[in-house]
């Protein structure tokens, strides 16, 4: 059975971005994923401390409510990102996750888990599609040996709140979150 792991960028639990992540898990689970989610928001959630454990030693040092996703990363096929865009970047939740992320490097830069596809689902109030954090993420995610095969826009939710979630990209999504199991 296919494994994919998922992280929730949004502190809106039932915002936009929550929503194309339902989608994509329903399509993910419909070509039989197996499918768990982590909360960037959720509470005790620390940032890299530097410490450069991870430099000399497999995994990370800081024992909080990330500590299990470094094992959920090595053993998926497949990881669902996700961010609203704030002030045209990821949000702060975001980018202490990919702060977390140094131990999936090894001291050498090498990636230790790589071969991961990724599909990326951003959420932005502006109607013009800002493709410059999907570019930096696909490249981030790039030195992890992890490769982003779509990435996925919900935009204008400014003045149109939930319209902007059309069908046409709800069926999208789902078929991308489903791609992902092939
Ligand atoms: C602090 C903050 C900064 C934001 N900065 C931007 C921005 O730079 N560009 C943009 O298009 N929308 C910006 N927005 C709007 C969000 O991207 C938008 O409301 C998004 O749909 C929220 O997604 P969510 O419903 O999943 O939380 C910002 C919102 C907040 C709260």
């Amino acid at each position: 059975m296919k494994k994919i792991v998922v992280f929730a960028g949004s502190p809106r639990e039932n915002g936009t971005t929550a929503r194309l992540i339902d989608e994509a898990v329903k399509g993910a689970r419909s070509a039989g994923a197996e499918v768990k989610i982590y909360d960037l928001n959720a509470d005790g959630v620390k940032g890299c401390q530097g410490c450069f454990y991870c430099r000399s030693h497999e995994g990370c040092a800081t024992k909080d409510y990330l500590q299990p996703m470094y094992e959920d990363i090595k053993q998926s096929d497949a990881v669902i990102f996700s961010s609203p865009i704030y002030f045209y970047d990821v949000t702060g939740q975001v980018k202490m996750w990919i702060d977390r992320l140094f131990p999936v490097i090894g001291a050498d830069f090498k990636p230790r888990y790589p071969g991961k596809k990724v599909l990326a689902l951003y959420s932005q109030g502006s109607p013009d599609l800002y493709q410059g954090v999907a570019k930096k993420v696909q490249d981030i995610f790039a030195g992890f040996g992890w490769t982003v095969t779509e990435s996925l826009f919900c935009s204008g939710t400014t003045n149109a709140g939930d319209a902007a979630l059309t069908d046409d990209l709800l069926k999208r999504t789902f078929a991308a979150g489903k791609a992902l199991v092939a």
